[in-house]
């Protein structure tokens, strides 16, 4: 399987899911909201932030509550009726609908200027794309659009992680894996996806090795038949 096509097999996964939903993931995941407590309620309480696979904007209206300026971008068209309907709910100004954007999966470039955001986050979003190469590209973006200084936050699956363990079917090459959820009892039943796997601490510095670590950690819950939703979480700043 070719690099383009597993990106558009994710892209029309979620395309599908977000064209078939009125409402989907409001609310914010619960390590943005400890990072928030934890990290920027000290080191950075306001400023530009973008939410890189922002999907429902359920993390961007979490920012937007707190009172930062955001940006979204997501490689759907339909994500955006989604955070517009989020955003509603939430009492926030529709026009703010003017921040997000649709990027094309196999984008080299983001259409940001340089130094402008104080933090980038991306939530489950960068192990969609299919080399290390293509990870590192959007990377570098990352560092060109972010000030000095600047933050990421981001989260890619690790071996534990029960996509991997109950519902890998092959290895496309080493890091990739295409994912299956067979089962007709599950939430995700008929899903098919190409994921990046991340084994280890040090595979993670080295992708994203254009940022100093400030923290290396994961989340990891068991729930229902989410068996482990094991997550590194890298927290780094432009050197
Ligand atoms: C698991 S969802 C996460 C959404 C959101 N970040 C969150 O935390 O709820 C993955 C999102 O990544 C988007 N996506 C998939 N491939 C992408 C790519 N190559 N570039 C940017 N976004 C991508 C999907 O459309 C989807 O909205």
């Amino acid at each position: 399987m070719k690099n383009d096509e597993t990106l558009n097999v994710n892209k029309n996964n979620w395309e599908n899911l977000y064209s078939e939903k009125t409402t989907f993931l409001q609310y914010p995941a619960d390590w943005i909201i400890r990072f928030h407590n934890l990290y920027l309620k000290k080191n950075l309480p306001s400023g530009k932030v973008l939410d890189y696979g922002c999907g429902t904007g359920n993390n961007s209206i979490f920012f937007l509550d707190k009172g930062y300026e955001v940006w979204g971008i997501d490689v759907t068209e339909s994500y955006k009726k989604l955070v517009k309907a989020n955003m509603e709910s939430r009492g926030h100004n529709v026009s703010l609908m003017e921040k997000f954007a649709v990027l094309s999966p196999d984008a080299k470039r983001l259409p940001y200027e340089d130094n402008f955001f104080d933090l980038i986050v991306a939530n489950q979003v960068l192990y969609y794309l299919p080399t290390e190469e293509h990870i590192k590209k959007i990377v570098q973006e990352f560092h060109r659009c972010l000030k000095p200084g600047g933050t990421v936050f981001i989260t890619m699956m690790g071996p534990k992680n029960y996509y991997i363990v109950y519902h890998a079917k092959q290895i496309l090459n080493n890091n990739v894996y295409e994912i299956h959820f067979d089962d007709p009892n599950d939430r995700l039943k008929g899903y098919r996806e190409f994921i990046y796997l991340v084994r280890d601490e040090s595979e993670l510095c080295h992708l994203f090795s254009e940022f100093t670590p400030v923290n290396i950690g994961y989340l990891d819950q068991g729930l229902f038949t989410v068996k482990s939703n094991f997550h590194w979480i890298f927290v780094g700043q432009k050197k």
